[in-house]
């Protein structure tokens, strides 16, 4: 609402964030969609980008680490991306909120990149690194002129965030360093035996390199993501969401949150197993 006029156009690459599209068209702006897939490692490129850009584009909504897929975007790619923003004088929106959570790789922050600063908007917030989903507590990092229109229409439609959640992260932020790493470990240590358990049981799964959920494909059960998904639960109590929710390039995997005990994710794993002996049965 703070950036964008009627019909502006906001590129997007997915599977990405449910909210993403419905955020644009709520703040008037059309969402173009730009799909990656698998056998790219879900990392958008700006030939992708460049083949979605009109001109009505206004900016790019980049979400890296990714939710459903895990991809993370490296940094001379980033790199490419912000060449092409200032080439074309685009916003950047980067929702860093998985920024802490990255395995084996870096993650860059947009708008660290030479000439961003300029045009980044990153989002970030607790829920993922302080696991204080629910607590409300995110923020904006943007230029000032673009941080004043955005305070504006805050003020109006949200007033403030709750203070418990705000007294929550002033710990968080003064001791909760160590937690932090202790979980990315924790986290690094269930995501591989997801991954592993996924391709162990024939559902080929791409390897996440940041966030925390594994997005292997079902296309070998023969079933739809949708269909897959609600046998799962229905049959077997076990939650996983289908890709397609994510956008249609999603179609044909389903996104498995590895946010949860080692545990429950191997119990998980056993119940998939089964599941998947029926079918082929
Ligand atoms: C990519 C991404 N951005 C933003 C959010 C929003 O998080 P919250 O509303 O808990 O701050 C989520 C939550 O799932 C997410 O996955």
């Amino acid at each position: 609402m703070a950036v964008l006029e009627t019909g502006d156009e906001v590129i997007v690459p997915e599977p990405c964030f449910v909210a993403y599209q419905p955020t644009v068209i709520f703040a008037g702006g059309s969402p173009v969609s730009v799909p990656t897939y698998v056998s790219q490692d879900f990392q958008v490129t700006v030939d992708d980008l460049e083949k979605a850009r009109t001109p009505r584009t206004k900016a790019v909504l980049l979400g890296y680490p990714n939710n459903p897929t895990g991809a993370v975007l490296e940094r001379s790619r980033l790199a490419e991306i912000a060449e092409w923003a200032e080439k074309h004088d685009l916003l950047v929106v980067s929702d860093e909120i998985y920024d802490r959570l990255v395995y084996g790789v870096e993650h860059t922050c947009f708008s660290s990149l030479p000439g961003m600063w300029e045009r980044t908007i990153v989002l970030g917030g607790f829920s993922k690194s302080y696991a204080m989903t629910g607590w409300r507590i995110g923020y904006a990092a943007a230029p000032p002129a673009i941080l004043a229109a955005m305070r504006k229409i805050h003020q109006y439609m949200i007033m403030s965030a709750p203070t418990t959640g705000q007294e929550a992260a002033i710990e968080a932020l003064k001791s909760a360093e160590p937690y932090v790493e202790s979980m990315r470990q924790e986290y690094d240590r269930r995501r591989r035996t997801i991954v592993d358990g996924f391709n162990r049981l024939g559902l080929d799964c791409f390897e996440p390199k940041g966030a925390f959920y594994a997005f292997p494909s079902i296309k070998s059960s023969g079933l739809s993501d949708q269909e897959f998904s609600e046998r799962l639960i229905m049959e077997e109590k076990v939650a996983m969401v289908p890709g397609s929710a994510f956008g249609q390039s999603g179609a044909g995997h389903v996104r498995a949150s590895y946010a949860t005990s080692l545990q429950n994710i191997e119990e998980a794993l056993n119940r998939i197993e089964g599941f998947l002996k029926k079918l082929r049965a």
